[in-house]
């Protein structure tokens, strides 16, 4: 008789909890589109915003361009020559180390149309071998362009300090 009880509490148990009684059924969400206007800060369509115009690189090759200077101390210089020929920078072929791999040179009078020597802070000390974080060169050198400024940059170097 016992035995008999337990089963029937048992069995109610197990069909209790097939029929997932005592636990909130989740209705189905109607799924509908995100209007694009909401998207971004911009309260208009996202196709209504104009592309910024194309932009052109310097077609100079080394040598026969200017340096802009830098921004601001610890800036890297952009490329005044055009790159095309020179990239990819791959792991077995790099250009760029061909001509600015020159510590020796640093500090030094260079002539006309001799690249300038990658600086100091790109080769390993004890060695002056190319240090190799500093292997792919456009990750941080990037090619002068004409691009225009598409806000006004209110960029200080004072307020680095
Ligand atoms: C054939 C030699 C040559 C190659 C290859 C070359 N450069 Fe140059 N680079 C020069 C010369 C020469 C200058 C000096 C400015 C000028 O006349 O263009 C220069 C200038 C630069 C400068 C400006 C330095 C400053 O003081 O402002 C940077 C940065 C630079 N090159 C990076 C690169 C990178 C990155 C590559 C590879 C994608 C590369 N160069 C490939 C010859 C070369
Ligand atoms: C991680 C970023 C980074 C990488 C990668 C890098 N540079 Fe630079 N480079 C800089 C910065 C920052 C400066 C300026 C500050 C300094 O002297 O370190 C600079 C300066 C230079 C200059 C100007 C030197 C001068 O006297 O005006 C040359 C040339 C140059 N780099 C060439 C190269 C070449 C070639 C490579 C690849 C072999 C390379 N850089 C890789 C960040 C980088």
């Amino acid at each position: 008789m016992k035995i008999h009880k337990l089963w029937v509490v048992l069995m109610a148990g197990a069909i209790l909890g097939l029929s997932g009684c005592g636990q909130t059924t989740k209705a189905p969400v109607a799924k509908v589109a995100i209007n694009d206007a909401s998207l971004g800060l911009e309260k208009t369509s996202v196709y209504d915003v104009p592309t910024p115009p194309v932009t052109q690189y310097s077609k100079a090759d080394p040598g026969t361009n200017q340096s802009l200077g830098v921004s601001y101390h610890t800036a890297p210089p952009q490329v005044p020559h055009n790159i095309d020929d020179f990239v990819p920078v791959t792991r077995d072929n790099n250009m760029c180390a061909a001509c600015h791999n020159t510590p020796d040179l640093i500090g030094g009078k260079l002539e006309k149309g001799q690249a300038t020597p990658a600086p100091i802070s790109h080769y390993i000390e004890k060695t002056k071998d190319l240090y190799m974080g500093r292997w792919n060169c456009i990750q941080c050198h990037r090619p002068q362009s004409d691009a225009a400024l598409l806000v006004d940059s209110v960029f200080s170097p004072d307020k680095l300090n």
